[in-house]
């Protein structure tokens, strides 16, 4: 703990605090158990969480770099924490869909579980006090968020990550409905590579089962379906990387000081 207290706290979100790193360049993600929706309304925990999400986005990151696609994940250190490079946030989501679902269900009335013709993008600009608007190419240039290079990088390999993870989940039964990716600006030897950031993981993508069409993600959270905890055990279990000791593995501190 003596070694925890003393890091520098680069950053509190509310899923996720990241701290200082051991080397420069580097920084410490730890995954809280805290789970929020609909802009901070709604707040609660979801024991095991964080353990959970570390081992998935792990998991599915160190996948996604053997495909090549670049990203910051280093390695995991512990139940909780990774070891990610420290990136400069784009300061936008990229949605990726597949099945209609969520916002795009409610803003054209559209039924939850459609089949959509083909994988579409959508870009939010990240802004709590905003509500996380949703904005065009259009706005993201003309206000400097990114560019049309940064664009056009972020939109390809979002596809490529859609491609790998929907095939990936397929494999163990789940429906990977849409989910959301960050991607930061990496400086090497005055080079600059935009790589896949944040995190992978339930709380950012809808994962139905494919037989029973079961949500067994954060959305059980957002809408009280129940049997939240059991949904993130679900999804690790069948990637193959739930905890050898069980739910026993999964406690740890709720809080960081
Ligand atoms: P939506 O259907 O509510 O727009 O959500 C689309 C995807 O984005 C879904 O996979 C969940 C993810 N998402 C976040 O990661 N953070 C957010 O704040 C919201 C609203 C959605
Ligand atoms: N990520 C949350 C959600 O999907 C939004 C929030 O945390 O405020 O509902």
């Amino acid at each position: 703990r003596a070694r925890m207290t003393r890091r520098r706290r680069i950053y509190e979100g509310k899923a996720k605090v990241l701290f200082e790193g051991p080397e420069p360049g580097t920084l410490v993600q730890y995954f809280k158990d805290d789970a929020t929706a609909f802009n901070n309304q709604k707040k609660g925990t979801i024991t095991g969480k964080g353990v959970l999400n570390n081992r998935i986005s792990e998991y599915l990151m160190v996948k996604l770099g053997e495909i090549g696609v670049p990203t910051h994940f280093v390695r995991r250190l512990n139940m909780r924490e990774q070891l990610v490079r420290e990136v400069e946030i784009i300061p936008l989501e990229i949605v990726v869909r597949n099945v209609v679902a969520g916002s795009l269900a409610k803003r054209f009335g559209i039924p939850e579980g459609t089949q959509l013709p083909r994988s579409i993008i959508e870009y939010y600009y990240k802004s709590d006090e905003l509500g996380d608007p949703m904005v065009s190419e259009e706005h993201i240039t003309a206000f400097g968020w990114a560019n049309p290079q940064d664009l056009d990088e972020m939109m390809s390999l979002a596809l490529r990550v859609n491609d790998f993870l929907l095939g990936l989940f397929l494999g163990v039964g789940l429906k990977l409905v849409d989910f959301k990716l960050e991607f930061g600006r990496l400086y090497e030897n005055d080079e600059m590579r935009t790589v896949l950031a944040d995190e992978i993981s339930p709380d950012n993508c809808p994962l139905w089962d494919v037989k029973t069409n079961e949500k067994l993600d954060k959305d059980r959270f957002r809408r009280d379906l129940g049997n939240v905890e059991e949904a993130y055990q679900e999804v690790a279990r069948r990637l193959g990387i739930f905890p050898e000791g069980g739910p026993r593995d999964m406690k740890g501190p709720s809080t960081m000081q």
